[in-house]
């Protein structure tokens, strides 16, 4: 008689694949019920994943949360402009989510214990694990406890009849949903090397991109992004095809060291095609229609509303509180923004709004409609005091 039944976090790849004979030989379980969920990573996958859990485990689960991933956690982003030491944050956004309809199959089967594949050197263990302990289960982590290598994971996997994708001299760890694919590992690891171009899935080198631009029209709805070249469009659908058009025009890769939760540096690698393009109009448009104030305050809200998603805290009261604010803020940004794609490169080249508090006749060299006048005396005070200390020092 073993310990009962364990709940894996499954994505069919070379570490959570060896996890199920694991879990039973090393850890004494006596079922393990695998769990996919399907967050927009490419649909091969999906179905890789769901036939090899079905395979290997005692019982597989396939989740499709595409739909509230977008709602939920996606389009929060783009009004908040999340992103994280620069790139647009696409694995933490999708990891508190996968963790929560863990949960749920954990609850539904009666289990108390849940696994994952996460290593103890990212960032992904801990947006688990907090979703994890929060609902009380017992956490198994076999790649954090165990300290194997790829090496002794892939003999492991062959032993066991567990069939694996990842070829030995390909070892690279991929991460995909909608909104982002992550490469990291492997070659990778030496910051210095330059990356091969088998490592990109989502976007074509700027190099081979068309020598044609491509102009894009996106429209926005209190911040949502909700039409495409004039088309109406669900948020899914919208950024599955805006990928696929920024991508073939080489936009949204990026090749970055980033600072991990835990400290360590890491070289990681993005493409993020739509992400890019949605996050640039949505923060154009924002410029036509909030205050200065609202801009400044808002900047500071965004990049602590992105740290605390970074860290996976969705939870946590302050993140829901930004989230409040950013909301508030969002209620005038509704417009189309006008871009060009060009060799990895995106160029807002136009932007309206209804809301917009710009004033053509205001600003305008040609209008007379404010007394310049004015602006006189407004200067006579302009840096009133700064000047009373440069003549003190004289
Ligand atoms: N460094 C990124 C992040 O923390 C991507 C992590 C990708 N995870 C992976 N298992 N490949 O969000």
């Amino acid at each position: 008689m073993g310990k009962g039944t364990v709940i894996l976090a499954f994505s069919g790849g070379l570490d959570t694949s060896i996890c199920v004979p694991l879990l039973k030989e090393q850890y004494g379980y006596d079922t393990v019920i695998t769990v996919a969920v399907d967050v927009g990573q490419p649909e091969k996958d999906i179905r890789m994943a769901t036939e090899k859990g079905n395979l290997i485990a005692d019982k597989h689960y396939t989740i499709d949360i595409k739909e509230r991933f977008v709602t939920e956690q996606i389009i929060p982003s783009i009004k908040a402009n999340g992103s994280y030491e620069g790139y647009p944050m696409g694995t933490a956004l999708a990891r508190p989510l996968i963790a929560e309809e863990i949960v749920k199959i954990a609850k539904a089967e009666g289990a108390t214990t849940v696994a994952h594949g996460c290593t103890g050197k990212g960032n992904d263990q801990l947006r688990f694990d907090f979703v994890f302990r929060k609902a009380g289960l017992t956490i198994i982590a076999p790649m954090r406890e165990m300290n194997l290598t790829r090496e002794w994971e892939m003999d492991y996997a062959e032993k066991h009849g567990v069939p694996i994708s990842v070829a030995k001299d390909k070892p690279y760890s991929v991460d995909e949903n909608c909104w982002s694919r992550s490469i990291e590992g492997g070659k990778l690891e030496d910051p210095a090397f330059h990356p091969p171009e088998e490592i990109y899935g989502w976007t074509v080198s700027p190099m081979e991109a068309p020598d044609e631009p491509r102009n894009l029209v996106i429209g926005f709805e209190k911040g949502v992004p909700v039409s495409l070249d004039g088309e109406r469009l669900g948020g899914y659908a919208l950024i599955r095809k805006l990928n696929e058009i920024a991508g073939a025009c080489g936009v949204g890769r990026n090749d970055m060291i980033e600072d991990r939760i835990l400290g360590l540096k890491a070289r990681e690698i993005y493409e993020h095609p739509a992400a890019t393009v949605l996050l640039k109009a949505h923060a154009d448009l924002e410029h036509l229609v909030l205050t200065r104030q609202e801009l400044a305050f808002k900047s500071i809200v965004d990049d602590k509303w992105s740290e605390l998603g970074y860290m996976g805290l969705i939870e946590e009261p302050l993140f829901k509180a930004l989230t409040a604010f950013v909301d508030t803020t969002q209620e005038r940004v509704s417009g189309t923004v006008d871009l060009v794609l060009y060799k990895g490169c995106v160029t807002v080249v136009g932007r309206s709004a209804p809301q917009a508090i710009y004033s053509n006749d205001l600003v305008s060299f040609e209008s007379t409609t404010i007394d310049q006048n004015d602006a006189g005396g407004f200067s006579a005070y302009y840096g009133f005091q700064a000047r009373l200390v440069a003549q003190l020092k004289k």
